[in-house]
């Protein structure tokens, strides 16, 4: 297995101001970060609202593995792989479901929700010390899944941090969008959006926080919604949410310059101030918004609602495997699935206890976003394809991370902060990325 590069040959790939192409396109680099990223790391594995019922199940990447997440009869979560211990068969093909166990389409051995063999057919063909309950015939179970506030992850190393020390104050953004659920839950709701692109994993976490690029690479929607609004036929029939969040990519230099960008030792980060401009503010002043509000003063009393949706932080990245948006509730998962192909999940929640027509609101953003039919989302994974075509090239061998560098300035427990056109991201991102990867097992 490739834990053969040595930790030299690795830091030299990864420098302050940048970092080696190799990173994108190596497969020997793609498979030790499934070792030493994706195989050790907290990931983001479900939402318990999605798997409420002994029974429910929902199935998961956790590295290279196909994992099923299933809610066991004693209510506990566990995160069985995908892989029949007879022969090898996938025992799960569904996405999600409900069922009362796993039977393997091959020779249906039976296998309960916590993993436990449970029959096997024809069991006087099999020598006298079969045991059914031998741990070696059960399904393998990942070593360790722990929830924060619904969020479900999984861990293939049996030790290590712990999640909440892993998330550190990234896990902020995820209180926050549970606190704005009026009845103080939320729920996967709708559907999710699913598309791969031919490119590295890491190009999807950089651009997110890049604040240079959306007036490039997003120009075409940002005009078409800068267009008067009286040359369209129809009125907006979504109180023009669309036509705001094609504009928001239009902030000038100055506008990118004034948010702030957060980076962290773990390798998250995010922005800081994007909603304040107003543009995109989910704040509105509407009978939604206002019946919303009084739901949360009712929870929360005003103080605390003022804070909870004062909480201004936009794509905030949970490295290495989610991204999520609190003041829309979305959440993207990002899959590695090989040196240069990605796969990018993305659905919302509903706010429990909140009108209706804010999760419409919701749904809308993701259609806007992260969807297929998206005209934003679409433009990002046309320039990833680009970059990772661009990269075959063999010269030059470096790629530039040094905007914003020298005016990083680092704060108490290693973070790092700087205005809105650096590319502090990159660098938290590197910067961990090379720790995970040359940290002894
Ligand atoms: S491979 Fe699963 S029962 Fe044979
Ligand atoms: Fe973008």
């Amino acid at each position: 297995m490739p834990d053969s590069i040595a930790p030299d040959a690795l830091r030299r790939l990864v420098l302050p101001d940048r970092v080696h192409r190799s990173l994108y396109t190596d497969p020997a680099i793609f498979d030790l970060e499934m070792t030493r990223i994706f195989g050790r790391c907290w990931l983001f594995l479900a939402h318990e609202s999605q798997i409420r019922a002994p029974g429910d199940f929902v199935r998961a990447r956790l590295g290279r593995e196909d994992v099923i997440v299933v809610r066991a009869r004693d209510g506990r979560i566990r995160a069985l792989v995908n892989r029949c211990t007879h022969r090898g068969a996938q025992v799960c093909q569904a996405e999600r479901g409900n069922t009362a166990g796993f039977a393997c389409p091959y020779h249906a051995w039976t296998f309960g929700l916590d993993g436990a063999l449970n029959s096997v057919p024809h069991r006087q063909s099999l020598p006298p010390d079969f045991d059914l309950k031998d741990p070696r015939l059960a399904l393998a179970a990942v070593p360790r899944v722990e929830s924060y506030r619904g969020f479900v992850f999984g861990s293939l190393a049996p030790g290590g941090e712990s999640l909440v020390e892993h998330l550190g104050p990234i896990a902020a953004v995820i209180d926050n969008v549970v606190d704005r659920a009026p009845d103080g839950e939320i729920e996967q709701a709708g559907g999710v959006a699913r598309q791969e692109y031919r490119g590295n994993w890491k190009l999807h976490h950089e651009n997110a926080n890049d604040t240079l690029h959306p007036g490039f690479v997003h120009e075409s929607s940002v005009s078409a919604a800068r267009g008067d609004p009286r040359d369209y036929a129809a009125p907006a029939y979504d109180g023009h949410q669309t036509h705001t969040q094609m504009l928001s990519n239009g902030f000038g230099v100055r506008e990118w310059q004034s948010l702030s960008l957060t980076g962290f030792p773990a390798g998250h980060s995010y922005m800081g101030g994007f909603y304040r401009g107003g543009v995109l503010s989910p704040d509105r002043d509407d009978p939604v918004w206002r019946e919303y509000r009084a739901r949360l003063v009712a929870r929360h009393g005003e103080e605390k609602t003022a804070r909870v949706l004062g909480e201004d932080r936009f794509n905030n990245l949970l490295y290495p495997n989610v991204s999520i948006n609190a003041q829309y509730q979305q959440i993207r998962v990002v899959t590695p699935l090989a040196v240069d192909r990605t796969r990018v999940t993305a659905f919302c929640f509903r706010l429990k206890g909140a009108p209706e027509a804010l999760f419409h609101r919701a749904v809308r953003f993701l259609t806007n976003l992260s969807s297929p039919a998206s005209m934003i989302l679409s433009d990002d994974i046309e320039i990833f394809e680009r970059v990772q075509g661009g990269l075959a090239n063999s010269e030059p061998e470096w790629l530039d991370q040094s905007r914003g560098l020298g005016a990083d300035r680092t704060e108490a427990g290693g973070r790092t902060v700087s205005a809105g056109l650096s590319e502090l991201p990159h660098r938290a991102q590197y910067a961990a990325w090379l720790r995970y990867m040359t940290a002894a097992a």
